[in-house]
């Protein structure tokens, strides 16, 4: 279960949600203009889009939890803007490139610390790795400027708090809800609060990790899945711009609101199958509390039991199974959702979550059929909605203002690495600004 920390964190982000909006629109709208400049200086060529992305995941995360910027994406603007043209290389075929701002050292900790999570993950020995790890000079200067950080940004919420206990104005933070719920509790309860404790400066450390690494992850898949298919992207810029007419006339970026708030089941159907084929979390993993059985399996007490999501019936054809091996809950629950169609299962497809309404229209289902990437039940996602609000409000700004053409054949493989440099293997775009009308 939960912890009652995790719990009063949990609430704290349901409140900021109400007033996340403005802040993601901006970060979002910060990356629609350094990506105009880019466009600009490549002169038709294809750019790495991961790493922006990544920076204004981060920008994004930053202002929920701390009610403040981090400015990556803006200092990279602020570069670009100083220059006129950027020497590119002759061949067309090869990605532009660009010189880097600095990034922001509370930037660089936390890439540094998110990043050894993958030495860990990968290693054979993992408790090892960690100590070595933990012992880097660049992994104890990270740690401390986090531990600091977050250590400062609690005192500072509280201390705003003591200046005016009885402002009742919406708090702009992760961190501030938290604190403002704790110290409430703390009252009610009659005994002295508990903020700034080890186990908070953790938590707010995981949304920071869990909330960056995982929608720039998706928005990053979605560009790839929507770039291949060209067809789908002009479907959803249509479906945008038909129902967000008013600025789509006055050539104007929609607002928060306008995108928050309009009904469009093309784009969340989009979403959702980006999330389906992207699957940025492919498996979800619990530790049997008892000895216990799965479809007729035996699990003994203490085993992690891993269910993954990218398998059959997710993105392969059903397996077939015995029925009578099902829990009774398992076989209650089994008509709730439906059920892919075998022949397309493994295309990407924003159809398959639209159903025909009585009233002729298409209708979102978010039950057409399985799919889980934000876990279930308790455990499941702690910023779930707000992911949601993200991914909602970042791909609509990217699909309003570019263009997004095919890049070149050996810039847009699906591999993990690239074959010559044996690099991560990066997303590259290749897009033009799109008139406003
Ligand atoms: C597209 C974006 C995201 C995806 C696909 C995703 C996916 C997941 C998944 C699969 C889990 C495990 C759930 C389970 O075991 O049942 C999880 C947990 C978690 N996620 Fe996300 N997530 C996303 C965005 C975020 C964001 C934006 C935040 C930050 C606010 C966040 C914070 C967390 C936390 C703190 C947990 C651990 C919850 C717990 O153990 O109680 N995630 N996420």
């Amino acid at each position: 279960m939960a912890s009652r920390l995790s719990t009063a964190l949990r609430r704290a982000l349901a409140d900021w949600i109400q007033v996340a909006g403005p802040q993601i629109c901006s970060a979002a709208l910060d990356l629609v203009e350094l990506w105009s400049l880019k466009s600009h200086l490549a002169h038709g060529r294809a750019f790495t889009a991961s790493k922006d992305i990544h920076h204004a995941a981060l920008d994004t995360i930053w202002a929920a939890t701390f009610g403040s910027t981090i400015g990556t994406t803006r200092s990279q603007i602020q570069l670009l803007r100083t220059l006129t043209d950027v020497e590119q290389p002759r061949d067309e075929e090869l990605p532009a490139s660009f010189p880097h701002a600095p990034t922001p050292a509370a930037f660089d900790a936390v890439m540094t610390l998110t990043n050894s999570v993958e030495y860990i993950l990968s290693s054979p020995l993992p408790r090892l790795q960690h100590f070595f790890l933990r012992q880097l000079p660049s992994m104890r200067a990270a740690k401390n400027y986090k531990d600091t950080l977050i250590y400062e940004s609690l005192e500072k919420a509280r201390e705003e708090f003591s200046r005016s206990p009885d402002d009742l104005e919406p708090v702009k933070s992760v961190i501030g809800n938290f604190l403002r719920r704790e110290l409430a509790t703390a009252k009610k309860e009659e005994r002295s609060p508990q903020y700034n404790t080890r186990a908070s400066r953790d938590e707010i450390f995981g949304i920071l990790i869990a909330g960056h690494e995982t929608t720039a992850t998706t928005i990053t898949w979605g560009l790839k899945f929507l770039t291949d298919c060209q067809d789908v992207q002009q479907k959803l810029r249509r479906s945008l711009r038909e129902a967000m007419l008013g600025p789509a006339s006055r050539g104007a970026n929609p607002s928060v609101e306008e995108i928050v708030q309009c009904s469009i089941p093309y784009l969340d159907a989009t979403i959702e199958e980006i999330l389906r084929c992207g699957n940025t979390a492919p498996t979800n993993m619990r530790v049997a509390k008892v000895d216990t059985e799965l479809l007729g399996h035996v699990i003994p007490k203490g085993i992690n039991v891993f269910f993954m999501s990218n398998g059959p019936g997710y993105k392969a054809a059903p397996m077939v199974v015995d029925e009578t091996l099902r829990s009774k809950s398992s076989q209650e629950a089994k008509h709730k959702t439906g059920v892919w169609d075998a022949s397309n299962v493994a295309v990407f497809m924003p159809e398959r979550w639209l159903t025909p309404h009585e009233k002729g229209s298409l209708e979102f289902d978010s039950r057409a059929g399985p799919s889980i990437p934000f876990g279930l039940g308790p455990r499941g996602c702690f910023g779930k909605k707000l992911a949601y609000l993200e991914l909602r409000i970042i791909i609509v700004l990217l699909i309003w203002n570019f263009e997004f053409q095919k890049a070149p054949a050996n810039l847009s493989g699906y591999g993990a690495r690239d074959k010559l440099t044996h690099q991560p293997q990066q997303c590259y775009v290749r897009l033009t600004p799109l008139k406003r009308i």
